[in-house]
């Protein structure tokens, strides 16, 4: 089969930024003043309104009449996927599965094919040929008669064999690779992206069938192609993780069907991704009493409370800018705690280097871990322990006021769960259940929590 590029396709120069158009290529945006950011699409026909008239009978119609289809989700065979989804991946979806080179997008991807034998699968590489795929398989050790490999990349291509084989689930190997035969770019560049996702979009809600595409993400975070497939996609999916540990994290980002922010844990072993339903007991280590700089702080992501052991180590700056470093905590956020502690408390830290790190190579953003941060940051500077049976939840805020968090009820049990004795959280919580299992200490400010943890 043959798909040249006809003569009657049109195309146009598209600003990646801020969507201007030009006939001809330039360097500089006018509209935006970007550099470098026009690529080249294609111009989709139009046919007149008249002739779209004679051709279709499509109606507008009352919001009752229109049939949910509640029931029409694949239910997998891992029930964390199932939850990130919202109950199963809902048919005819468009999945974003992003994250950096070399996490294990691709080995989820496969396990996810070849774990869930009662669907027809469709996986389409473009990166693995059909010998890797099946050393990985191997490697994996599973078996799927149902899951189809195919090693192509045209879009034109992809369709009909989508027509031919009529698959429950795509995924695709990587959205990157894959280039459609109407765009004169190569693949990978915005135009492709653009093209080719609008077309397996088609496919997806034509024939009803959910199509992941894996993406990679460039250095900056954001998904190459910039940030134009979340706009397409029903829903997004970022696989994190430090690629030295063996921790890795799927956020929703995105998702027309369920809850975002939800998140599943992952371990990667030697024979693939395991589930990880307590993550706490990964991230706190069994720490003595006497080591300083170390504070536990609760936090929730998505709906599952997560225990995170905070690291700092704080010590006299050897050179005339002090370096502030931070792994898994932002680090704006960082200065602005210390911003506090210098002006709230009277700690001397502008000339001191600052390290702060999530053990395990966690990430959040719960604001919740503050006081941990703080607790961590202090237990460094004073050379103090913190009592390794207390843990902390609760914003601070400018004036150095403990601010409520958010679900504290789950981080209280969670706690309790996990054997702490002590929980330090904000007095602004206005109805809290009550727990046998700890102790919860309420406080209205940082003054009060250092006498509380510090003495
Ligand atoms: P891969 O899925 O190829 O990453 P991506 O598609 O995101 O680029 O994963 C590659 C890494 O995963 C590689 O460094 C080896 C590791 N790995 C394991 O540790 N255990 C396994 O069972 C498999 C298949 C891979
Ligand atoms: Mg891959």
């Amino acid at each position: 089969m043959a798909f040249n590029k006809s003569s009657a396709v049109k195309t146009q120069y598209v600003c990646s930024n801020c969507g201007a158009t030009s006939a001809k290529w330039t360097g500089k945006c006018n509209s935006c003043n970007e550099w470098n950011t026009f690529a080249e699409e294609v111009v989709a026909k139009k046919n007149s309104a008249q002739a779209i008239l004679k051709t279709t009978a499509k109606v507008s119609k009352p919001i009752h009449q229109i049939e949910s289809n509640s029931e029409s989700r694949i239910v997998l065979i891992e029930n964390e996927l199932n939850t990130l989804f919202g109950g199963g991946i809902v048919r005819g979806s468009l999945i974003l599965f992003a994250g950096e080179p070399g996490i294990g997008k691709s080995t989820l991807m496969l396990q996810l094919a070849l774990e869930n034998s009662g669907l027809n699968i469709l996986y389409i590489s473009g990166e693995e040929s059909e010998t890797q795929i099946k050393l990985r398989s191997e490697r994996l050790n599973l078996n799927n008669q149902t899951c189809y490999i195919f090693s192509e990349t045209c879009v034109e291509l992809l369709s009909a064999e989508v027509d031919r084989m009529n698959p429950d689930l795509i995924i695709i190997d990587s959205i990157q690779t894959i280039y459609s035969n109407n765009v004169d770019a190569l693949p990978g560049s915005v135009s492709q992206i653009r093209e080719s996702a609008s077309t397996l979009m088609n496919i997806a809600k034509e024939k009803n069938i959910a199509i992941f595409l894996i993406g990679h993400i460039t250095k900056d975070g954001s998904i190459a192609g910039p940030k134009l497939l979340e706009h397409l996609v029903d829903v997004v999916l970022q696989f994190e993780g430090d690629k030295n540990n063996s921790l890795r994290t799927i956020r929703s980002y995105k998702n027309r069907f369920g809850n975002t922010n939800e998140l599943v844990i992952y371990e990667m072993t030697s024979t693939g991704l395991v589930e990880n339903t307590n993550p706490s007991d990964l991230l706190i280590t069994k720490f003595d009493a006497d080591r300083t700089g170390i504070a536990i702080g609760c936090c929730v992501e998505g709906s599952r409370p997560i225990m995170m052991e905070i690291q700092a180590l704080v010590s006299s700056a050897v050179y005339g800018t002090p370096q502030r470093n931070s792994n898994g905590f932002d680090y704006k956020r960082l200065n602005m705690l210390l911003a506090i502690l210098e002006r709230r408390c009277g700690f001397r830290l502008a000339m001191k280097d600052v390290f702060l790190n999530i053990a395990g190579g966690f990430r959040t953003e719960d604001p919740a871990i503050d006081l941990a941060v703080i607790c961590a940051i202090l237990s460094s500077n004073e050379d103090i322990p913190i009592n390794p049976k207390i843990c902390f939840a609760g914003e601070v805020g400018l004036s150095g006021e403990i601010r409520p968090s958010q679900k504290i009820d789950i981080k209280i049990n969670e706690a309790a769960k996990i054997g702490f004795e002590k929980i330090i959280i904000s007095k602004y919580h206005s109805k809290l259940q009550k727990n046998s299992g700890i102790e919860v200490f309420p406080v209205g400010n940082l003054t009060d929590m250092l006498s509380l943890v510090f003495g």
